[in-house]
């Protein structure tokens, strides 16, 4: 009986695992994007609830994408794409995925909370896009290694730029970062153009570091096998830019020589 109890149990440990937890070694939390999917939500530089509708069709077509569909946003709200944010996707709807079912976030539902056709299109929400591609600024990436520059390089980037890199490798392996060049608009405290690099797969948590200015920065390793990069410009000032590269390793501790991978 303990044993068909301990069965049990176990059972609906994995189930839950299954549905909220770590998949392909993310975890679903605030964010989760995979190249199927393609599904994104960003909300505007000055912060959450900005964007007007117009303002939010501007989002995801500067990333070369569109707005989601209800379909695309169900799409990835169905492999734990949960954001508790409400924003703009297509046909002047708005709302927000939920996967787990929460007090403070869709009213304990599960699904995609839609808010339905809004007739005031000057409304502030934030934005759900959908782009399975990755572009020269941004994308998904999911290769074992990679050049990732700034958009141009080695030409000087442009103003007011905002690309994001999703890296995800296979589970078990983690990322090495290396940069190859760097030169971005320097300014105390790097607030006007700099690159963060966050060790997870959103912009939200895992935050490792701000780069600005012309020194080379040093090698960055993940802890997991996802990594985010992002690259934010100002109005004005440009530079060089920058090259890195990423290498995929294993994680077994008897892997951990794979220097050899960056020459
Ligand atoms: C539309 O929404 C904006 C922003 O919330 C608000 O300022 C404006 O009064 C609304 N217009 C109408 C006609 O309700
Ligand atoms: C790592 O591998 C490279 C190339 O195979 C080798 O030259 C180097 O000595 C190794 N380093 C360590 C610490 O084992």
């Amino acid at each position: 009986m303990r044993f068909f109890a301990l069965l049990w149990t176990l059972c609906f440990l994995l189930k839950e695992a299954r549905a909220w937890g770590y998949k392909n070694g993310i975890f679903h939390n605030s964010i989760w994007l995979e190249q199927a999917a393609g599904v994104y939500h960003r909300e505007s530089r000055k912060g959450r609830y900005q964007l007007t509708y117009k303002e939010a069709r501007a989002v995801c077509k500067y990333e070369g994408g569109k707005l989601a569909t209800y379909e695309q946003l169900e799409a990835a709200r169905e492999i734990g794409f949960h954001v508790c944010a409400a924003g703009w996707f297509a046909k002047a709807h708005v709302g927000y995925p939920i996967v787990k079912p929460g007090a403070n976030c869709g009213f304990g539902k599960v699904g995609v909370v839609d808010y339905g056709h809004r007739r005031n299109k000057s409304e502030r929400w934030d934005v759900y896009c959908y782009n399975p591609d990755s572009k020269e600024c941004g994308g998904v990436l999911t290769d074992q290694l990679r050049i990732i520059q700034s958009a141009g390089f080695p030409e000087e980037y442009q103003d007011e730029q905002i690309c994001y890199w999703h890296i995800r490798v296979r589970l078990g392996q983690r990322i090495h970062l290396h940069f190859l060049e760097f030169d971005v608009e320097e300014d105390v405290g790097c607030l006007a153009d700099y690159l963060d690099v966050y060790d997870s797969y959103d912009d939200v948590s895992g935050f490792a570091g701000r780069f600005c200015g012309d020194y080379l920065p040093d090698d960055i390793i993940s802890t997991g096998n996802v990594m985010t990069l992002k690259f934010l410009s100002d109005a004005s000032v440009t530079a060089g830019g920058f090259q890195l590269q990423y290498v995929a390793f294993d994680a077994s501790p008897s892997a951990q020589n794979h220097t050899y991978y960056l020459r």
